[in-house]
């Protein structure tokens, strides 16, 4: 570990906590403002929150050396990058935020790599991440979000994840760093997803 300015925070007792990794090249872009707004939320209700970004780190695609399958240690087998970190944070959390922006109507490479490599590890490990609460988080210009959302929760579904809903679909529009904080709608439906993931949370630990 080590890889993350954040430093790890120690569990105590039955606190539940979230873990988000906003995977857009702009660190504290609209893409982090988005997550920020559900882990208010999430703090609010009491909830320990740690957010990752995964700006200017080395993350890489899957190898497709199926090795994660072979040595079933819930880790990948390339571990010059910081997949390994993400993976561990992912195991130490009850809930995971992934946040990207639109790309080409799509994820982030960023969120891709992190996906596919730790889809991959989980499912070669009896789907280590079944029922954590999981919620994607987008941010876009104009279009392809909704595909972006999709991709996300692609992992979320095949890893049995539990997935809560909001008031709309999990997306904020915005070009410039902090343009998505004019939209009101795009607030409250992060507001409103933070709001729920508390309650199945609390639910589920409970
Ligand atoms: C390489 C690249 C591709 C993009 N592709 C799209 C796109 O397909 N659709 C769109 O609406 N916005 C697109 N955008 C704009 C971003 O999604 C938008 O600015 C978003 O708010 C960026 O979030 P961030 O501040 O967290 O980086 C693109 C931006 C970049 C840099």
């Amino acid at each position: 570990m080590g890889t993350f300015t954040t430093p790890a925070q120690t569990r105590e007792g039955n606190e539940v906590k979230v873990v988000a990794f906003n995977a857009s090249a702009r660190k504290d872009g609209n893409t982090a403002i988005l997550i920020n707004h559900v882990l208010a939320q999430l703090q609010n209700e009491g909830i320990e929150t740690e957010l990752i970004q995964l700006a200017g780190k080395k993350i890489r695609g899957c190898m497709a050396c199926y090795k994660c399958r072979q040595n079933k240690d819930q880790r990948c087998s390339v571990k010059n990058d910081v997949l390994n970190d993400c993976i561990e944070k992912m195991l130490e959390a009850d809930g995971i935020i992934l946040g990207s922006p639109t790309y080409l109507a799509n994820v982030s490479t960023e969120m891709t790599a992190l996906i596919d490599r730790a889809g991959f590890v989980a499912r070669a490990n009896g789907d280590m991440l079944k029922r954590k609460v999981g919620a994607a988080v987008v941010a876009v210009r104009r279009a392809g979000s909704i595909h972006a959302f999709n991709s996300i929760n692609h992992f979320f579904f095949i890893s049995q994840m539990i997935v809560p809903g909001s008031s709309y679909w999990n997306m904020g529009f915005g070009l410039e760093k902090g343009d998505v904080d004019k939209d009101e709608e795009g607030i409250q439906t992060m507001k409103n997803l933070g709001a729920n993931m508390a309650w199945l949370l609390k639910k589920l630990h409970q």
